[in-house]
């Protein structure tokens, strides 16, 4: 195997830079991610190109054509993980895309275009609770109130990007708009259909829209052994019954899918009435309308159960992201990719966000899924992948990157 092995010792790696040992936990601008991303850039240096961290804590590396002029491409996916999550999700897209350079440099070969290879740092938003940072400060889609985001000890998204050694207040200057003619990114499925169909790849069609929502029901603390049932404010069972509500709208809704991920309890005592619940909400769908509909029905919905069970209820939607399509010319290089290596191209979607779906606004994008293992388990320790689905996904990137024609991709200004 030319990739395979390779790659996947790398990951094995990669994984030993972690918050929680033995658990895989990467969060932005840890001391972890210092430590993955100078293991990547060493990776990069070593496949032939220039690399180091930008002002976001983004990893990146370029592979330069030999015309300084030359259209640049960019690919990659995002270093950081969920907590307790698995090796793959991510670096899987910034390994396969270093392994391509390695071996075109090795063969001396250039690109007529020059190759972005990018480590995004902020994918997940575990830490400061925004997703997409990293690639939405390339894709010019950054917020500045962002930098005041804190996470669970306080520090401000500001301050943590000083002491990594980046700079706040650069980040307008990462922005790729009007200088790349497309984006690429290579992911693990993170579901079972190519596992299912016996497939190692697959061309992702589009990329699933999102919402993200905070809900806090507040009711009345009392005695757990002196208040009557018929005269509770039961902050925890009416926040059951606004998550089954969840459960049972995208159960009907074809084309839905939402998850309430974490939820708080306080005061948290055995023998207290809940006072306050607090609960995230996750709505992803292909269709933007369904999705906003669903919020919609949600929100009117909490508002008639507050009101029946006498609790107060706040909902703070604080993440939306639209569906993204993929360019279907660039899905054709793809599935041309896949057809040089005799096998059968299969198109997906993708229920699970990425770095890509912010690079529509200002290029156009394509993705790339390599089959997962055990049922297609991902954000969690048992996501698993091939040597051998390595080695023919990167195979077939490189055979993408050498036959792509950037030119005729005009870059948007
Ligand atoms: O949530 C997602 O879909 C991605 O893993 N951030
Ligand atoms: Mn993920
Ligand atoms: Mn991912």
């Amino acid at each position: 195997m030319k990739f395979g092995t390779e790659l996947m010792r790398q990951a094995d790696a990669l994984g030993q830079f972690t918050e929680d040992p033995p658990r895989v936990t990467r969060t932005y601008l840890s001391p972890q991610h210092k430590q993955a991303g100078e293991y990547l850039i060493g990776l990069m240096r070593r496949a032939g190109m220039t690399a180091s961290f930008d002002a976001m804590g983004n990893i990146v590396g370029r592979y330069e054509a030999a015309d300084l002029k030359a259209p640049v491409v960019m690919t990659g996916s995002h270093q950081d993980s969920v907590r307790n999550a698995g090796k793959y999700d991510g670096l899987f897209g910034i390994l396969t895309a270093i392994a391509c350079v390695k071996d075109l440099h090795h063969r001396g070969k250039r690109l007529p275009y020059t190759l972005e290879i990018v480590g995004f740092g902020d994918e997940e938003g575990v830490r400061f609770g925004v997703a997409l940072m990293g690639s939405k400060a390339m894709a010019g889609s950054f917020e500045a109130s962002w930098l005041d985001k804190a996470d669970e000890s306080g520090v401000t998204l500001r301050r943590a990007l000083a002491d990594f050694g980046g700079d706040p207040d650069a980040w307008p200057g990462l922005s790729r708009r009007g200088r790349v003619a497309a984006y690429v990114e290579s992911h693990i499925e993170q579901g079972p259909v190519l596992l299912n169909e016996g497939l190692p790849v697959g061309v992702v069609t589009a990329i699933a829209g999102g919402s993200r929502i905070r809900v806090t029901v507040t009711g009345l603390a009392g005695h757990a052994g002196t208040v009557p049932m018929g005269s509770r404010q039961d902050a925890l069972t009416a926040a059951s019954e606004l998550v089954l509500f969840v459960e049972k709208h995208c159960e009907t809704h074809k084309g839905l899918v939402g998850t309430v991920g974490k939820l708080a309890v306080l005061p948290g005592a055995i023998n207290v009435i809940p006072q306050q619940v607090e609960f995230t909400i996750d709505v992803r769908s292909g269709d933007d309308a369904l999705r906003r509909k669903a919020v919609a029905a949600m929100q009117s919905a909490f508002e008639e159960i507050a009101k029946r069970r006498r609790v107060a209820v706040t909902v703070s939607p604080f993440y939306a992201a639209d569906a993204a399509p993929c360019d279907s010319a660039l899905q054709q290089e793809f599935a041309d990719a896949i057809t040089a290596h005799g096998i059968p191209v299969r198109l997906l979607p993708s229920g699970a966000g990425h770095d890509a779906m912010v690079f529509p606004a200002i290029c156009p994008i394509a993705m790339l899924f390599v089959r997962c293992g055990n049922n297609g388990i991902s954000h969690h320790p048992d996501e698993t992948m091939t040597a051998e689905d390595a080695e023919i996904a990167t195979s077939v990137l490189l055979h993408f990157f050498e036959h792509f024609d950037a030119a005729a991709f005009a870059v948007r200004r």
